[in-house]
């Protein structure tokens, strides 16, 4: 029966131009099997035909045909009666129950007391490029979980969510529910594998790391603070690493969970290497119940694989963010993000019109789009202990209120932009002393205070009213363009009608505002003590993300680094700040400071009052270069052609902390090179910087900026054949700390 199918697949699909598989989903006529074909890359889920499990089949470079897989579905063979065949099956939604071992998604438990699940294949629809597939449970047949596919053909993206119904009048209580698994095959040959991860801290963000993945053993990653939270990105990529030095090292498979509160991921590394990753949301004290009609609908999780290393991980995956907009909030996903001013490290809380104004014009002055207010405008807002949650302009410091500062903004031909949090309130404010019940809390347990704040149960229809009512109040008549949108402090004492429900009640509530005031028109910045609520899911809903509080250039290079594998650089908030600062030994240049910054979405933070008139008339110059390729290094591809030596470790005495990143536009006809040297210890030469993504047999004018913006420091023409293989010499990366350069390159 094999053989024959075997045979006949052969002649249907070996003959007939119908062989090719094509790009999109594709349901095989032979069986229960379908085919996700994206660009370079190919995804395949069957069914079991007797048992009706479902599996995955294959994940990796694009298949030719249907007859690439073998038929009929199996389970594996066991090794003996200890290694189940369902463990080690690639289940796609590997639940609790069973001869399952291995990680599973989902767990519930039933109203007569039983504690496993079976679910079987029962159903699926194909439209276009999103597929269905239905799976129910074999004895309670009201439990139906309906897992989702879709794609993203042109980056390679596999996207997967989950819907668990309950379809008859039995409840079910669901105390894990994690959103798909992904099966990764051993690496081929001797290459190991290691895993890449995002970990980091308030400050500190997304820090690139490395990690062996020995056989039999597991990583954690994850968020247990309510948010996604500095600590960790919901981030993963497994890269090949050989040793042989026969084969490239580059194929990765990497993901991100798009869900801003608790999530876990979870890689786990079998005795044989192959590598399965669960992930979704966390089940940290996690439960829903569910009663006949309800639905619990599960984020998204998105993984994709290259076989172009890091790079190419970085490309798919922050193309893929921006293609996939959520275009009813972000009306015009191909704007650039504006030069912004904010005053925040200048005056902190002492924000008052006279020293806005002031502000706002400098910052007009030197090319700023976008003047925005920080945190201090508001009622009883001295410092951080009182006045978060009564939004209400203080008018000891702005007399009239904020409108006339806006108008005074708009007429020097910037936008406005204001600072809220308004998930929080500080115990002194009026909010508080009127509604302390409408704080998360337990009656009888203390209400633990951070940063002198505590934070309000926006599950709540009453409580998410007065915050919507006040933001969007003061967006329409200050007229508001651009709104900072911060969360600083993790989730505690979750005390709220909605129990345990409570951790994806907070998200779908904060979802439930942003949407509202998206749909005002203002641009959204989002931001928790820096990067701390970035995920996929915040960064298609809005315009731009703010990566970390520090803005130390060299500690930005790292953070950026890391920052840069997920989120698109229009939306990675750089801004240049004053130095010294906390650190008054070291001093950077302001062209570093800058050049730093241009690898984003560029903003000036400084206190403009203590720049001397020299230092204006530089931020000024730098502003003006960055505002002539500003479009290649926001929209363009960022690659990283040197990374930051931390990222690497320092593995020889030729080494210098150096870093380089190239950004180019799709057609590859304009380019931007940005090279730091934070120090040179040993004095060597930087090599030529072999740059990448360029049209060979073009020829590009090249100019090279470095310490100042009034004169390139180099003026001509190179092919981009050359520019590729012979290398860009960059000789203003001198001894000297801190030197820098910034080459800009257009295709004649
Ligand atoms: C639990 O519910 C299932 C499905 O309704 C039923 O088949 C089974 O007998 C029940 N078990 C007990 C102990 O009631
Ligand atoms: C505004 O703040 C400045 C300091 O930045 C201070 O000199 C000035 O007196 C303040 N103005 C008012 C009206 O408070
Ligand atoms: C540098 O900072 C230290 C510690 O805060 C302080 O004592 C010192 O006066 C500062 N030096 C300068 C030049 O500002």
């Amino acid at each position: 029966m094999l053989l024959y199918s075997f045979v006949f697949t052969i002649l249907i699909y070996g003959c007939t131009a119908l062989s090719v598989l094509k790009t999109g989903i594709t349901a095989s006529k032979e069986g229960k099997l379908w085919f996700l074909t994206t660009t370079h890359t190919s995804y395949v889920v069957g069914v079991v035909p007797d048992t009706l499990e479902l599996l995955n089949l294959y994940w990796g470079p694009r298949l030719t045909s249907m007859a690439d897989i073998t038929l009929p579905v199996k389970l594996p063979v066991e090794r003996g009666s200890q290694e189940p065949a369902i463990t080690a099956a690639h289940e796609e939604f590997p639940v609790f129950g069973g001869l399952r071992y291995g990680p599973d998604v989902l767990r519930t438990r039933f109203e007569n007391g039983t504690r496993e699940l079976d679910l079987i294949y029962t159903d699926a629809h194909l439209k276009k490029n999103a597929l269905t597939i239905v799976l129910t449970d074999k004895a309670h047949k009201g439990f139906q979980v309906s897992l989702s596919y879709t794609i993203d053909v042109e980056n390679d993206i596999i996207l997967r969510s989950a819907v668990i119904k309950a379809t008859t009048k039995e409840s079910y209580h669901i105390s894990k529910a994690l959103t798909a698994a992904w099966h990764i095959l051993p690496p081929a040959g001797n290459a190991n594998r290691e895993l890449v991860t995002l970990a980091g801290a308030w400050a500190a963000e997304t820090q690139v790391q490395r990690h062996t993945l020995h056989p039999g053993t597991s990583h954690v990653l994850e968020s247990t603070r309510g948010i996604p939270s500095a600590r960790a990105y919901p981030y993963f990529a497994v890269k090949d690493t050989s040793s042989d030095g026969e084969h490239s090292d580059n194929d990765v498979y990497f993901g991100s969970v798009a869900w801003s509160g608790n999530w876990k991921i979870q890689v786990h590394t079998d005795t044989e290497g192959k590598v399965t990753i669960i992930g979704g949301m966390h089940d940290r004290d996690f439960g829903y119940d569910l009663k006949k009609g309800e639905k619990l609908e599960l984020p998204t999780f998105v993984a994709g694989y290259t076989p172009a290393g890091l790079s190419g991980a970085r490309k798919l995956l922050t193309n893929h963010i921006r293609d996939n907009k959520d275009t009813d909030l972000v009306s015009d996903p191909d704007a650039l993000s504006p030069v912004l001013y904010n005053g925040w490290e200048a005056y902190e809380m002492s924000v008052n019109i006279t020293n806005q104004m002031e502000m706002a014009k400098k910052s007009a002055d030197m090319g700023a789009d976008l003047f925005v207010l920080d945190d201090g405008w508001f009622q009883g807002r001295h410092a951080d202990n009182a006045g978060l949650g009564d939004w209400f302009v203080d008018t000891t410091k702005f007399p009239n209120g904020l409108k006339p500062l806006a108008d005074y903004v708009h007429g020097l031909g910037m936008k406005f932009g204001l600072w809220f949090e308004p998930e929080m309130v500080n115990p002194d404010s009026d909010l508080y002393r009127k509604h302390p019940d409408w704080v998360y809390h337990y009656d009888e347990r203390t209400r633990h205070l951070e940063r002198n704040q505590l934070v309000l149960d926006i599950t709540r229809t009453d409580v998410r009213k007065y915050v919507a009512d006040l933001v969007l109040s003061t967006i329409r008549e200050v007229g508001v363009d651009f709104i900072k949108w911060d969360m600083n402090r993790p989730l505690s004492d979750t005390g709220s009608a909605l129990g345990q429900e409570v951790w994806v009640g907070h998200v779908n509530a904060f979802y439930e505002l942003v949407e509202m005031v998206k749909k005002e028109g203002v641009r959204f910045e989002t931001c928790s003590s820096g990067g701390g609520r970035a995920d996929m899911s915040i960064l298609k809903k809005v315009d731009s993300s703010w990566p970390s509080d520090n803005t130390r250039p060299d500690a930005r290079l790292m953070i950026q680094y890391g920052s840069s594998l997920v989120i698109p650089p229009d939306m990675m908030s750089c801004w240049v700040t004053d130095s010294p600062g906390n650190d008054n030994r070291t001093v950077y240049p302001i062209s570093y400071r800058f050049h730093v910054s241009f690898m984003g979405a560029l903003g000036i933070g400084s206190n403009l009052n203590k720049l001397s008139d020299a230092e204006l008339k530089e931020y000024k110059g730098w502003i003006k270069i960055y505002k002539s390729f500003q479009h290649v290094v926001q929209k363009g591809n960022l690659n990283w052609l040197v990374v930051p030596p931390h990222a690497n470790k320092m593995t020889s005495a030729t080494e210098t902390y150096t870093a380089v990143t190239q950004s180019t536009t799709k057609n590859m006809e304009e380019s931007v090179v940005l090279a730091f040297r934070q120090y040179s210890p040993f004095w060597f030469p930087l090599p030529p910087i072999k740059l990448r993504d360029l049209i060979s047999d073009a020829e590009y004018s090249v100019n090279i900026w470095s310490s100042d913006p009034t004169k390139t420091v180099f003026e001509g023409k190179m092919t981009g054949g050359a520019l590729m293989n012979i290398g860009l010499n960059l000789p203003y990366l001198t001894i000297q700390a801190y030197s820098s350069a910034v080459v800009h390159l257009k295709q004649i």
